[in-house]
Order: C-alpha cells, then structure tokens, then sequence
C-alpha cells in the first residue's frame, strides 16, 4: 500500500481535518507563532499547513514539531504571496507584462522561488491571472492587465519559473494560480463586491489563463472570494469541479482565499460553518485558508449527512500527493537548508534593475526631452516620491524589508556624481498639506531639468486598494501646476515620473509635461532603473500591458471592444460616443516610446489563403529613423469582421521584437496558425469559420498607427 493510502488508513478525523487547514503563522521575537491556535495544534497533527512563516529557523523550528514530534509525522505545507519577488523585489506584475517577454517572466519568478525556497518556503500564492480592465480596481496592480492572450502566455512563464524543472527540487514553489475566477469586473471597480458577466465573457476573457496554468502543470489553484452571478466561487461546484477539474483537467489543490469559506455565510449561501464547509468541500476545495471552518464545521456536517467521509479523504489525498510532489516527506528540511551566497543576491539584484528598466514606459517625449544631457550640472527632482525608497516596493513586497529599496534620488546620485541634485518633496503622497509648495518651486531655479516624481503610495493598489477616482492623490496636482508654472518661466523641461500600481487619470498633466514615465512599482533596484533610463544607459522599451483612460466615466475600457451597430462618427449625431469627452484613450493598450523613431513598411503575408492546418508568415520592415539606439515592439493584431458572433475590434495574437541602430532597417517575422483563429460560436463552443480576417501590425492597439492586410480562410 503506498505511503498516502497508509497514511489515510491510520489518520483520524481531526487529523484528517488538519491537512485541509492552513493557518497564518508569523516571526515574533520570541519565535515563530500560531495565528488563533497553538503550536500544540501542529504536534497534535491537527494543523498541517501554515502561510506567512518565513526563515529558514522558524520554518525548521515548525517543520520539526510536525516530523519529528506528531503522531504521524506529516510534514507542513508553508505557503506566502511572492507576488513579483521574495526578499529582492521585482517590477509589480501589472509593470513586468509590459516587457512582452515571456523569458524574463519566467526568469524572475525562478528566482523568486529560489530566494523564497532558501526561506523554507514550499507555496508561492502565485501568479495572480486575474484580467483586469478597471483601473479602479486596486488589484490590476497585481495582475497581467488587460489581455486574455497575454495573460496566457505571463501564467505559462509564471507557473514553469515557480515551480521549475521538479516541484520535488529543493529549489522548486508550488505555484498556487489566482483568484479563479472572474475577480477583475467586480462591479463598479469595487474591491470584493460582486460579479456578473455574461458566460462567452467568462469563457473568452477570463478562464483562458487558468486553463494554460493548468496546461503547464500548476500545482495549487486559489478560488476567488467573489461570487459570479451570485454563487460565490469558493462554493461554485459548476466551475472549480465540472470546468476547473473536469472539463480543463486540473488535478492540483485548491486553496481557499483567506477565510473565504467562513465568508460564505454573509455571501448569503450557508447558515452556518458547518453548510459553508460542506458547500466549499463539495465544490472541491482542498485546504482551508484561516477560516478554521474545516476543522470545526465538517465534524457537525458528517453528522448532518451534509459531507461524506469519501469527500474528506479525497480532498486529503490531494494534499498529500502534493506535499509527495513537493519532496517534503522525503526530505521536509530540504528547502532553507542551504543559505544563498553573496553573488547569487548581488546576481538577482542585477536581473532586478535590468527588468526594472525595461518595464519603464515611456509615455510621452516632446522634443526629445529624454534622455538626459550627458551630464547636467543640476537637477531638482520634486515630489513626495522623489526620495521614498519603502514606496518603490509596490503592494504586495512580501519579504522584501524598506532597507535596501533604491529611490530615485539615490539612484541618480549613484548615476550622476558630477550633478547637483536638489530635492524636495514639496507635499505628501496623500495628504491635504500644500505648505512646502513654494519652497520646491524654488528649487527649480537654475536647474537643467525638472524632474516631478508624483504618484501613488505602494498600498494605494493591491488588495483592498479600489478608488473611485483613480488620479493623483492629494495635493500632488497643485504642486505639479506650481512646477509647470515656474518651470515655464524658466523656459526649463518637466519631466514627470508616475508611480502608481494602475493607470492614472492624468489628462491635464500629460499635457503640460514635456516627458512622461510610467515606472508604476518597479522593486528594489527602482531607482538605479530609472536613472538608467534617463541618463540613457538603458533605452525605454516598455509598453503598457493597460489602457490608460483619459476620463473617469470611459472605465471600463480597453481595445477589444465589441463593435457597436452606431460606431463613433463625430458628424452623426446618433453614434456611440460622449457628449462631453473622446471615446480615445490617454494612451492605447501597447503604448509605449523609445529613444528611437521606429517606421513600419512593406507588410506580406504569405500565403494570404489558408485551410485550418495552415499558418500565415507574417512579416514587415521596420526602420528606426531616429538618432539612437533602440528596441521597438511590434504587436500583431486581428479582427474578424463577418463571423457568426460579433467580434472584437482588434485581438492581439502576437508580437516581436527588434532592435535596431539609427538608420537601421530590419524585417520582423511572425507566425500566425490559422487554428487560432477559432472562436466560440454562438453556442460557445470553438468554431473555425471561413472568410477574411485583417492581420494588422504596428506599435500598440491604435489602429491609426497599424499596418493591415487580408487574409482568406478556408475549409
Ligand atoms: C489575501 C488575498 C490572496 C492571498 C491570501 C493570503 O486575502 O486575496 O491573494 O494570497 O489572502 O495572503
């Protein structure tokens, strides 16, 4: 008999239960605790998995009372959010989809699993895959923006980093993917309030990533705490048995959200802990996240007939064969066993400010502001995230302490030692004080270039970080109208620099500054990024992964709308548009600038006819006619015009990239597998249809800028 059944044989219910519970534990100075229970709770066998415990001494310190002290010996499951980095911090992953890399987001989630694995980590909460199309919402800081097709291919990359070549491997996390599903259109950009989209939605928009997780072999998946058209997921037996295990196979554990299954009750759905239990056991949740419903509940259920001995053990089964998986029976010391060396942390510090860069987005570079002159005599850097290192972290910064964060102003230091900085934050991120305005101002005078670090605070996104009005906070617009204004006097340039976890509502600004960058939460190595990006050590070659509203009321938006029967026509009066601002975006989904000047020509497709088996070469000439060096990314995009289903405008279906000297022309090649053309029909289900599909090519999803032609598709 193998080593589960046998353990199964000899478990008793409240150990059993303990295997389904996974409690928050935590570092005190007097040693690693137990959130709501003791470590008694562990020799007892009646806890068997924890999260929030980091280091390798107390994770030994838990480990050995589990192996070495319980009556069966089962090793703990220790799971925390490396959301985008452990101790050393990357880009936030709404930031590094921007890279349209799936390589580098591969390799920064595998160092996240090595530095969280040297902390006796077994469980990364991780990637977060929720498609978000509501700046509003806190969470699209967290998450792959706003593309289904890109969010497919961050879950491939994020799954095989975490979980590398063998989750058995010492070095090796259980990826947990989340929040399935459907968590990004809450409504009204609400954190945790309800959602309710249409199934072709669902099925088009939001399952595709979890389905490639699962296709890339993803240990752990994690229900969302929404419901979806009133049945909450962590009790949607619909979705997480018959679509999540049934229909996409997934064979993995399922990890409530934390406390998700006691929340039950106030979604409405069950009495009381022991009906919110059997609901989310029935459903096929595995582990219980601090809820302490399992343990306490599905003893009452068993007796209400509500649960059967059969769904525990098999729920159990799941949690064992991961902790098999994971090698922890084997060996459960093994992860944090063998501290990091100096050089593989200064190596990852460098992946971190080379990542960093390259999510920087250029938005906007009048006269080519930027870069820098080579070596300025002064520079007044202004704003309260000017010289906020703990900020740069983003909202989820897991282990990764304040110290050791590099702001901007320590970074151009570092970049600049011949250059006088001047700094001044000149009001708080988020505070109604507007007194240190004028003294900021007056640094201005006499400076090369201006440089406005304005923005979010690192909790203003993430979890619980919805807000209605997603511009910048506090007084920061009054200072930055106070700097354009003297700066005008001056005839000097304003360079601003955003850092927020979201697209901000920043119309007025974009069009006063001469340049603008997104830097969003860039990690630990922020500042030295940014410094390399201005002082052109580093050209910008980030996009947003996000359409930047220009407007409040444009939200939700994003490119692959549907058609409407009345398309915007500003000499018909009857057409979809506002009556008080553009349909357009601030800046369209793809955006995204370089010290280059890129031009497309001479687009073939070949073959322009083609059956189901076949692939179209797609390939087009790109010049840089700039005076500079730079890498241009050029997206491919579709649009179906005629088929049984209304179809979006634009659907991007791949993208490349190109780097190119001044003066340099180069020819960019993609394919594109006529099979991927499928879509869901009218009844949902795949359909392949004949008839013309535009192919279009360019910088972003604006289609002004695109390159088009046609192709035919045959039966
Ligand atoms: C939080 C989040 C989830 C996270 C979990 C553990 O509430 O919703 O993403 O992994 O709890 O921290």
């Amino acid at each position: 008999m193998n080593r589960i059944e046998s353990l199964l044989d000899r478990m008793t219910l409240a150990e059993k239960l303990g295997q389904l519970t996974m409690t928050a534990a935590g570092y005190a100075v007097t040693g690693p605790f137990i959130a709501g229970d003791s470590t008694d709770a562990i020799k007892a066998g009646t806890i068997g998995n924890l999260l929030n415990l980091v280091g390798p001494e107390p994770v030994r310190q838990m480990q050995r009372l589990a192996v070495e002290e319980s009556r069966l010996g089962i090793p703990l499951l220790i799971g925390f959010d490396v959301i985008h980095g452990h101790r050393t911090l990357f880009p936030i992953p709404l930031a590094e989809a921007g890279l349209f890399d799936p390589a580098s987001w591969a390799l920064t989630a595998r160092e996240a699993a090595r530095e969280a694995c040297a902390d006796g980590l077994a469980m990364a909460f991780a990637p977060m895959l929720d498609v978000s199309r509501d700046p509003r919402w806190g969470r699209t800081a967290e998450g792959p923006g706003e593309d289904p097709w890109l969010a497919v291919r961050i879950a491939r990359a994020k799954v095989s980093g975490l979980q590398g070549a063998a989750l058995a491997d010492a070095e090796s996390l259980a990826a947990c993917a989340k929040h399935f599903c459907a968590y990004g259109p809450v409504t009204a950009g609400r954190e945790y309030a309800s959602v309710d989209i249409s199934e072709r939605t669902l099925r088009e928009i939001h399952l595709p990533a979890f389905a490639a997780a699962v296709q890339a072999g993803v240990a752990a998946i994690m229900p969302a705490f929404t419901d979806l058209a009133g049945i909450p997921m962590t009790a949607n037996a619909a979705l997480l048995r018959d679509t999540l295990r049934g229909q996409l196979g997934f064979g993995g554990v399922l990890v409530s959200d934390y406390n998700a299954i006691g929340e039950l009750i106030r979604h409405g759905i069950a009495a009381d802990l022991a009906e919110a239990a059997a609901l989310a056991l029935k459903a096929g949740v595995d582990i219980d996240m601090m809820a302490d419903a399992y343990r306490r509940g599905l003893p009452l259920a068993l007796e209400r007939g509500l649960v059967t001995m059969e769904q525990i053990d098999t729920s159990v089964r799941r949690v064992l064969r991961l902790k098999e998986q994971l090698g922890l029976f084997d060996d459960p010391y093994r992860r944090g066993a063998t501290p990091e060396s100096s050089e593989q942390l200064a190596q990852r510090r460098k992946l971190a400010r080379s990542v960093a860069a390259r999510a920087i987005v250029l938005l906007k570079n009048e006269q080519e502001t930027l870069p820098l002159p080579p070596a300025p005599r002064r520079l007044c850097l202004i704003g309260p995230l000017a010289d906020a290192p703990a900020e740069m972290r983003g909202p989820w910064w897991a282990a990764g302490e304040p110290e050791g964060q590099v702001s901007v102003l320590a970074g151009l230091r570092a970049a600049l030692p011949g250059t006088e900085i001047l700094q001044a934050s000149g009001v708080a991120i988020d505070e109604p004080r507007k007194a240190g305005i004028a003294k900021a101002v007056e640094l201005c005078e006499g400076a090369d270039a201006i440089i406005l670090c304005l923005g979010e605070r690192a909790t203003m996104s993430g979890e619980a970080a919805s807000r209605a009005s997603p511009e910048l906070p506090g007084q920061q617009r009054a200072l930055a109208e106070a700097v354009f204004k003297r700066a005008a006097k001056l005839g000097c340039r304003v360079i601003v620099i955003l850092f927020s976890g979201r697209p901000l509502i920043v119309p007025w600004l974009a069009g006063k500054a001469d340049a603008v960058l997104a830097a969003w939460f860039l990690g630990s190595e922020a500042g030295n990024a940014i410094a390399d990006v201005l002082t052109c050590r580093v050209s910008p070659s980030g996009r947003t992964a996000i359409t930047w509203p220009r407007a409040l009321g444009q939200m939700p938006i994003f490119y692959a709308q549907r058609p409407s029967g009345r398309p915007a026509n500003p000499d018909d009066h009857f057409t979809s548009k506002y009556l008080d601002v553009s349909n357009e975006p601030l800046y369209p989904f793809g955006h995204g600038l370089s010290y280059g000047r890129f031009t497309l020509q001479d687009l073939h497709l070949t073959p322009d006819k083609l059956s189901e088996k076949e692939s179209v070469e797609v390939q087009v000439d790109v010049t840089n006619a700039g005076a500079r060096a730079a890498e241009e990314t050029v997206f491919l995009f579709t649009r179906d015009k005629l088929a049984s289903v209304a179809r979006p405008l634009l659907e991007l279906r791949g993208f490349a990239k190109i780097a190119l000297r001044p003066g340099e022309t180069g020819t960019v090649s993609l394919s594109l597998a006529a099979a991927d053309l499928r879509f869901l029909g009218p009844d949902l289900l795949p359909v392949f249809e004949e008839g013309e599909v535009e192919i279009l090519v360019g910088p972003c999803a604006d289609r002004s800028q695109l390159l088009a032609g046609t192709i035919r598709l045959c039966k």
